[in-house]
């Protein structure tokens, strides 16, 4: 039932390519300028009048709608914000019948997030879910409903649920787009191109896996560390570390790169891994500078970016990943694979239990 895998985890990461291309089959017209969504219950009127966007989510899936995020901000340039589902009623959150809800939950079962989408309901907003399970209680209780088509995910870490999530946010931001006008069809017809891409790029990083190993094995060794990097770099952050610190039980933090010298950078000392993200070009240079800070002060630096950067790169760093060259909106779909296999080898160098770490379900249905 593994498949010839050593873990169900490892067998859902390689499922990836299968699941990017599930999710986006049959989404977009034949010429690739268009996403198509028929599913879906919005009008264009209702598109047209959004005022604003809230994604509310727990864990992982909330990792995925910080991506959602960024990508339906640059896209359509609604104002959009996050919320994590256990907080977002308690914080009487600002709901108008112009607002978009968007739940987002691998199982579909998840009490808080169930509980969000009816708080969103009740103040009038359309609720639309990104979940993996059709008939699920969030499904069925949805004014919308977007499945991500990742298979079943049986590893309590979830991976391929959280890039097939990413995939979803962005075919759904580029349809928000066309029907807002925010983007040219060729603009939507460069992005879909690339998206198709990201399956074949997912498997060029997955034969890096005894490179990848072998880092996770040096980092196995130590108590803490850190995953650093800037907008969309940042985000996959958060999912790194949360991955690491579920299987593997070393704590971790992640931060926004140019945040760590507020505080936090008197924990970085004399061999403490830094996991630097630098994949979005156009703050390239303001991340070197904080590789640097954290250089200076004795830090182990890996760097994870495109193959045209790792010369420079690697005068700051002392190792780097490469990740192929796809558009700076996209990238998270192809960093994150590096970090699954990281926390995934990390785990197994332990000796722990992957697809079962201690104190965690696969579905939450208490608050
Ligand atoms: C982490 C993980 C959890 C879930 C979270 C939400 O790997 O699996 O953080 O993401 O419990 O679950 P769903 O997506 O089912 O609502």
């Amino acid at each position: 039932e593994k498949g010839g895998y050593e873990h169900f985890m490892l067998k859902e990461i390689h499922e990836q390519p299968k699941a990017y291309r599930d999710t986006m089959r049959g989404r977009m017209n034949a010429e690739g300028n268009k996403v198509i969504l028929p599913e879906l219950n919005l009008t264009v009127e209702q598109i047209k009048n959004i005022r604003n966007i809230q994604i509310v989510a727990c864990g992982t899936a909330y990792n995925a709608g910080l991506v959602g995020r960024s990508l339906i901000e640059s896209l359509v340039r609604i104002p959009v914000e996050n919320d994590i589902a256990s907080e977002y009623r308690y914080r009487s959150p600002i709901v108008t019948p112009e607002t978009l809800v968007i739940v987002v939950s691998q199982s579909g079962e998840t009490a808080d997030t169930l509980a969000a989408l009816r708080e969103g309901q009740a103040n009038g907003a359309h609720v639309l879910a990104i979940t993996n399970v059709v008939g699920s209680s969030i499904a069925r209780e949805a004014n919308d409903v977007l499945v991500t088509l990742a298979g079943p995910e049986i590893a309590v870490a979830s991976t391929k649920a959280y890039t097939s999530q990413i995939i979803a946010f962005t075919l759904f931001g580029l349809y928000l787009a066309e029907v807002r006008e925010t983007q040219s069809e060729a603009q939507v017809a460069e992005i879909l191109a690339a998206m198709q891409s990201l399956p074949e790029q997912v498997e060029e990083i997955l034969a890096q896996k005894e490179a990848i190993k072998t880092y996770a094995e040096q980092i196995s060794e130590h108590k803490h560390l850190f995953f650093i990097g800037r907008g969309v770099d940042y985000a996959v952050a958060q999912e790194g570390s949360l991955k690491l610190k579920e299987i593997s039980y070393i704590h971790s933090e992640a931060y926004a790169a140019g945040e760590l010298k507020h505080g936090t950078l008197a924990l970085i000392e004399e061999g403490v891994p830094v996991i630097a993200l630098a994949t979005q070009e156009s703050v390239l240079e303001k991340t070197v500078s904080n590789i640097k800070e954290v250089k200076a002060r004795g830090a182990d630096v890996l760097a994870i970016t495109h193959e045209e950067h790792v010369t420079d790169l690697l005068r700051s760093v002392d190792q780097a990943f490469v990740i192929p060259k796809t558009l700076p909106l996209l990238t998270s779909a192809l960093s994150v694979v590096t970090l699954q296999l990281l926390a995934y080898y990390a785990s197994l160098a332990l000796g722990h239990d992957v697809d079962k770490p201690r104190n965690l379900a696969k579905s939450v249905t208490v608050e």
